[in-house]
């Protein structure tokens, strides 16, 4: 799978980042991304739910064979409200059909299972995928937050292409097992919230109001005012970094995740035309890798406050 450097994350602009933005401003802004070079658009049927994918579809509907959409199920979604999880084969085949509808294609270049779900082998997982695949209805298999025993017992089934997981300078547990596995195993990874859902980028303190009705940063525990303060010394260094180099610290956080591998790809979310030229602009910029992995070894040293998630969203994900 060949993509652009930076793909766009499409989540934010219905679901979980805050006040929803005009939908004809979200659509000009995944076309405007387009017309700079991205490749990959992302988005998954519980963002919304449904809506986020309704959203990527019209969007991207004019220019649909110049560029890749990967969208993910596993969620069990009832009466629009999350049920847990739900990756009965049967539910799998439902989910796509329903998503290409929502997608206005025939095919999904890059189908993740969202969370792998505790009661069903990945196995029948990776099966239906592959079925799917026979079929004509996507392209690819992927996987999100799942464990290496996971990722290698369903890659036996069928060839997963990339990893989806949570990576920053704030969160990098991938580096204990997942990414020595990839690497080993040649499948790709993409980083999401890449900017750790935007605290990297130095604009949200603990004066932040997140509006809570559409923002699961309010419940988190990362995103309380204290962790928010406590926090700050991290965006420093990022500020430090960028500020004799140009750049700004969503600038610099991107371009540590670049530097660590080429099969790397960040999929920063945002609703902003200024946000999304700044953040795609990480690619042309010529930051050499020693000064990136010693950014990234000051930065380890720095305690972080607040856990990513709360206790039931961390359940969800393999260790
Ligand atoms: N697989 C999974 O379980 C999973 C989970 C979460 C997310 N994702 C995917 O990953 C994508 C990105 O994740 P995310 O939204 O959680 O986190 P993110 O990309 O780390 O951060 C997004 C936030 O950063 C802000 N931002 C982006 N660029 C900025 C810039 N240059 N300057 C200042 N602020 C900036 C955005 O606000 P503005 O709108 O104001 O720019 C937005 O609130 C999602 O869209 C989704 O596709 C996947």
């Amino acid at each position: 799978m060949e993509v652009s450097s930076l793909g766009l994350g499409c989540m934010g602009m219905s679901y979980h980042r805050g006040r929803i933005p005009d939908r004809k401003v979200s659509i000009a802004l995944i076309r405007k991304a387009v017309d700079e070079g991205v490749t990959l658009f992302d988005t998954a049927e519980v963002y919304g739910p449904f809506v986020n994918e309704e959203l990527v579809g019209e969007a991207l509907a004019p220019m649909r064979k110049r560029v890749m959409v990967s969208t993910k199920f596993g969620f069990n979604i009832q009466d629009g409200k999350i049920a847990g999880l739900n990756s009965r084969p049967e539910y799998i085949r439902a989910v796509v059909n329903q998503s290409l509808k929502r997608l206005r294609t025939d095919y999904i270049d890059l189908l993740y299972q969202h969370r792998v779900d505790p009661n069903v082998p990945i196995e029948d997982v990776a099966g239906t995928v592959k079925d799917l695949i026979q079929e004509g209805k996507v392209r690819r298999f992927g996987l999100s937050e799942a464990s290496v025993q996971t990722i290698r017992k369903a890659h036996a089934v069928h060839p997963v292409t990339v990893v989806q997981s949570e990576y920053s300078l704030m969160w990098r547990k991938p580096e204990e097992s997942v990414l020595p596995a990839l690497e080993e195993l040649g499948i790709g990874f993409i980083p999401y919230s890449p900017l750790c859902r935007g605290y990297l980028a130095g604009m949200l303190n603990e004066q932040t109001k997140f509006y809570a009705a559409n923002d699961n940063r309010a419940g988190l525990p990362r995103y309380t005012p204290e962790a928010l303060k406590l926090n700050r010394p991290i965006v420093d260094a990022l500020v430090d970094f960028g500020i004799s180099r140009g750049m700004t610290p969503a600038q610099v956080a991107l371009a540590w995740l670049l530097a660590q591998k080429p099969w790397i790809i960040p999929i920063p979310g945002t609703t902003k035309a200024a946000h999304l030229g700044e953040n795609l602009a990480v690619a042309d910029l010529q930051i050499a890798s020693e000064e990136l992995q010693e950014l990234g070894n000051v930065i380890a040293k720095i305690p972080i406050h607040g856990d990513r998630y709360t206790a039931e969203e961390q359940r969800r994900v393999e260790k």
